[in-house]
C-alpha cells in the first residue's frame, strides 16, 4: 500500500529534508583533496545533531554509518573510511537520510573533487538532469514507471546506463515504503500517483555498462566494468500543482 500523507507527517518531513539539505550543501562545500570520507560523515553528524534529527541510515538493516559515500566506481552504500582520502580528479556520491519527529528525508548528491575529466562532468550533468527529468514526470494520475521511463530514455540518449540492481522508493516514517521506483523500463506501468505522497527519486548512472557487484563488506556496490557512476536523489512531495522538492538545496 502507498501511504498518503497527511498535513502533519508532511511537515515533519520537510524538516528533515531541510537538515538533510543542509548537511549536503556542507559537506559540498567541504570536500576538497586530502579530506577523508570519514571527514563527511562527521559534518553531516554534527548538522543533524544541532538541528534536532537522527540519522536515518545508521543501524539500518545493519548500515554502520550515517552517510554513504561512494567514490568513482562505486555506485552507491560506500561506508566512511578514515583510510579513503579524497583525490583531486576524484567524483564523490553523498547520500544522507535523517529522520525528524518520526519522519525522513532522504536525497543524494555527486560532487567533483578539484578539476575533473570531461567525462566525469558531462556524467554528473546527465543523471543530476536524469533525476529532475524524472521528477517532472511525478503529477498526479501518471504511473510509477513513467518516472523510471523518462530517467531511462534520457541516460541512455547519452551513452550512459542506468543501475538495475538499486531503485528510488516510497519514504515517509520508513525509510523505503511503497512503491518502488526503478531507474528503467517501459512507461505506463505500476501505481497512480496521488496527491500526498511522497516519492525518493534516485538515478544511479554508469559511465559504462550497468552491472555492479557489492563489495565483501557487505554494502559497497561498484560497477563491474570499472566505469565511474554517479547518484543524484530528492525526495518530494506530489502535489495538484506539481511535485514539490522537499531536500532542495537552497
Ligand atoms: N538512499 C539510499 C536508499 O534509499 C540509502 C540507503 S543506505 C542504507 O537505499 F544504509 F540505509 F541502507
Ligand atoms: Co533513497
Amino acid at each position: 500500500m502507498i501511504i498518503i500523507k497527511t498535513r502533519r507527517e508532511i511537515e515533519r518531513m520537510r524538516k528533515a529534508s531541510a537538515i538533510v539539505a543542509e548537511a549536503l550543501n556542507a559537506i559540498k562545500e567541504f570536500i576538497s583533496p586530502g579530506v577523508t570520507t570519514k571527514d563527511l560523515e562527521q559534518i553531516a553528524e554534527d548538522i543533524i545533531k544541532r538541528r534536532g534529527g537522527k540519522p536515518a541510515f545508521k543501524g539500518y538493516r545493519g548500515y554502520p554509518a550515517s552517510i554513504c559515500v561512494s567514490v568513482n566506481d562505486e555506485v552507491v552504500h560506500g561506508i566512511p573510511s578514515t583510510s579513503v582520502i579524497l583525490k583531486h580528479g576524484d567524483i564523490v556520491s553523498i547520500d544522507l537520510g535523517v529522520v525528524y519527529d518520526g519522519y525522513i528525508g532522504d536525497a543524494a548528491i555527486t560532487v567533483p573533487v578539484g578539476e575533473i575529466t570531461e567525462e566525469a562532468k558531462r556524467l554528473l550533468e546527465v543523471t543530476e538532469k536524469a533525476l529532475y527529468i524524472g521528477i517532472q514526470e511525478a503529477k498526479v494520475n501518471k504511473r510509477v514507471s513513467d518516472i523510471s521511463n523518462a530517467i531511462q530514455r534520457y541516460v541512455e540518449s547519452h551513452g550512459f546506463s542506468v543501475v538495475r540492481q538499486f531503485v528510488g522508493h516510497g519514504v515517509g516514517k520508513q525509510l523505503h515504503e511503497e512503491p518502488q521506483i526503478p531507474n528503467f523500463g517501459p512507461p505506463g506501468k505500476g501505481p497512480k500517483l496521488k496527491e500526498g505522497m511522497t516519492l525518493a527519486i534516485e538515478p544511479m548512472v554508469n559511465a559504462g555498462k550497468y552491472e555492479v557487484y557489492v563489495l565483501d563488506d557487505g554494502w559497497t556496490a561498484k560497477t563491474a566494468d570499472g566505469s565511474l557512476s554517479a547518484h543524484f536523489e530528492h525526495t518530494i512531495l506530489i502535489k495538484r500543482g506539481g511535485p514539490e522538492i522537499l531536500t532542495k538545496l537552497n
